[in-house]
């Protein structure tokens, strides 16, 4: 090889490196000159051939000319990707953008709150109690003693310890009790648990447990916290009903019923054809109960209710099968946002 060659070669490869344009460019810039077969890179090789003084010299150049374009090129290639940024995008910016997905707050969760701030200006504490509870707290201190029937009222989960899964917010009322001293005023939310599984019962579900107790309290005190409830709840024209009942910890005892929103009375599989739903069992503390607390039933008087917080859910919302609540498709906790 000449040199005139070589000298051709660096010519080519300065005024070439001017004129880059684009990465691409600069891609097949590279592969000519500097690639395994590229015009540099052929150069260095054949060089051998030259006399020893010109091949010093003409080695030399080439590898500075080589580490030269090499430099250049990492600076051009930065200037390149730094202009490719600012290029107008190629996409369509009036499309709409794709929305984050937000949470929102359960239907349960909501209503359970809601249930909080009617009772809480009457003066009634939020308190909370254990899923897992003894046989005494569940059944006996509430006036079920084991012989009695009133504890097949309730299908029951056992745990192999002994202790259950309570069936009911109530073993609530008598932590409650014997942790203050009266009068007190508690609203006790949670979850509960029976052996029962259809379009109207989930083997877990929630309640809200109502208890006062006072010096003199009425069965009509209860009467109008139930309906100053309801109408706080589910508006002002609500139809309530209040059926005589029984609870081994209550009396006497009464059930709320509601009129079925779902079909505004007509009957339905919700209200099982009646146009009423039970909402919520009540009634006067018994006796025994006071006495289990160490509470004299003689100073001593007291309501309390437990309702159904799926049960109010599924009226307020129009849902028509509570195992909705526990599925999570998002189409139905979306609905709720
Ligand atoms: N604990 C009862 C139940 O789950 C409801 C209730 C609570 C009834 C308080 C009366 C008083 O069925």
């Amino acid at each position: 090889m000449k040199i005139e060659e070589i000298q051709r070669i660096k010519d080519e490869a300065l005024r070439e490196l001017r004129a880059l344009r684009s990465l691409s460019d600069l891609e097949n810039f590279k592969v000519k000159f500097l690639g395994k077969k590229g015009s540099i890179t052929q150069a260095l090789r054949e060089i051998k051939g030259l006399p020893l003084e010109e091949r010093k010299k003409t080695g030399a150049e080439l590898n500075q000319l080589r580490q030269y374009l090499e430099d250049e090129l990492e600076s051009k290639k930065r200037e390149l990707l730094f202009l490719e940024e600012d290029k107008p995008l190629d996409i369509d910016i009036t499309l709409p953008g794709r929305r984050p997905l937000y949470g929102g707050v359960h239907p349960l969760a909501k209503v359970i709150d809601e249930l909080c701030e009617v009772f809480t200006p009457l003066g009634f504490e939020v308190v909370t109690g254990p899923e897992i509870e003894s046989e005494y707290y569940n059944f006996t201190a509430l006036n079920i003693p084991e012989w009695h029937p009133a504890r097949d009222m309730q299908a029951t989960f056992y745990l192999q310890s002994g202790a259950l899964l309570r069936t009911h917010t109530s073993p609530i009322q008598i932590r409650a009790m014997l942790a203050r001293k009266p009068p007190l005023r508690i609203i006790a939310p949670g979850k509960v648990y029976r052996c029962d599984a259809d379009v109207r019962h989930s083997p877990m579900f929630h309640q809200v447990e109502g208890l006062m107790v006072d010096r003199e309290v009425s069965f009509s005190d209860l009467k109008g916290v139930l309906s100053y409830f309801a109408r706080e709840v589910f508006g002002e024209g609500t139809r309530l009903r209040f059926r005589p009942s029984y609870f081994p910890f209550t009396e006497p005892s009464l059930e709320m019923d509601i009129g079925c929103v779902i079909c505004g009375g007509e009957g339905c599989r919700v209200c099982s054809n009646t146009g009423w739903i039970e909402i919520l069992g009540a009634g006067m503390v018994h006796p025994e109960v006071l006495r289990a607390v160490n509470y004299d039933p003689e100073q001593w008087q007291g309501f309390a209710f437990g309702l159904g917080v799926e049960r109010i859910a599924m009226l307020k919302y129009g849902i028509d099968d509570i195992r909705l609540f526990f599925e999570n498709h998002l189409y139905f906790l979306e609905s709720f946002k």
